[in-house]
């Protein structure tokens, strides 16, 4: 094979479909489109995680990722005959509630924390959702003394412990800075016990340390507790640090996938970064 031939199969493969099937994936999804009035978020996307990997979504602001993301945890509905599995199971038509007790975390880029509330109360009230739905009546039962709340409370201090939050546990959310509400919405994303984890941009505007804390963090949960990974974000030095795999998003499809080494040296993927980043 000429060395020209090898590039182009390299440049190949970087454009071929999902590492794993959807249908065996821990998470996937296919056919998976978005449109919001004339624009098209989400395209035609298809992917595959495996079970204990470690993969990034990155691409230009606007490219889609936190649309795919929200279409994985069902914030969204996606537009009919896209399709998303999780842990084997089909759970297209499944609300986000059922996705979240069915082992799929998340964080948020927006955080969504409830400021005004302490940390222990913001993980806490995330926890008592699993047996009750609906932020209001997990808010009542978090008030009601009811048996488990004692086991919740438990596993909530332990995940505290876990993430260093323990000093914090009584302090209001507003009031802590940005690396350790960061720090919270994780805490907040594992209440639940979650095989998958999916962040947004669990890095963004943290300085240095902040940015090592959280991933030594999920370092941890990975190669410890053997948590499924997906993470969007923009930073390609982190990016290929920590991830086994990287996806490329531009224009609501993916344009490449594979080892980050691989991905970041592809044209086309420095053509979409060029000027843009
Ligand atoms: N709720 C919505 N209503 C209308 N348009 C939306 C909505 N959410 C996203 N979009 C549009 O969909 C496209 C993709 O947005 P999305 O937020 O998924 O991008 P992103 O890749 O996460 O970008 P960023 O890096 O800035 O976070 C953008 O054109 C955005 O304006
Ligand atoms: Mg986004």
């Amino acid at each position: 094979m000429s060395a020209d031939q090898g590039a182009e199969t390299r440049a190949a493969s970087l454009r071929s479909g999902a590492h794993v099937p959807p249908e065996e994936a821990a998470i996937g999804c296919r056919n998976v489109t978005k449109t919001f009035g004339s624009i098209t978020a989400v395209d035609d996307v298809e992917l595959g995680i495996a079970d204990g990997e470690w993969v990034s979504i990155v691409g230009p602001n606007g490219a889609g990722k936190t649309t795919l993301l929200n279409i994985l945890n069902g914030f969204y509905t996606p537009d009919a005959g896209s399709d998303v599995y999780l842990n084997g199971e089909e759970v297209s038509g499944r609300p986000e509630h059922y996705r979240a007790r069915h082992g799929l975390g998340r964080t948020f880029q927006g955080l969504e924390l409830f400021e005004s509330e302490d940390v222990l109360e913001n993980v806490m009230t995330t926890r008592a959702v699993a047996e009750r739905p609906n932020v209001l009546s997990a808010m009542l039962y978090y008030g009601t003394g009811r048996k488990t709340e004692a086991e919740n409370m438990r596993f909530v201090e332990e995940i505290l412990d876990y993430l260093e939050l323990w000093e914090y546990r009584h302090t209001t959310v507003s009031t802590l800075p940005l690396g350790v509400q960061r720090r919270v919405d994780l805490a907040r994303s594992l209440a639940l016990e979650p095989d998958v984890l999916l962040l947004d941009e669990a890095m963004s505007g943290l300085t240095f340390d902040e940015k090592y804390d959280m991933i030594r963090f999920l370092t941890d949960l990975h190669e410890e507790e053997g948590l499924t990974l997906v993470m969007i974000e923009h930073d390609l030095e982190v990016v290929t640090a920590v991830s086994e795999r990287m996806i490329v998003m531009q224009k609501g499809g993916v344009i490449a996938r594979g080892p980050p080494e691989a991905v970041t040296d592809d044209p086309e993927v420095a053509r979409v970064y060029t000027g843009v980043e």
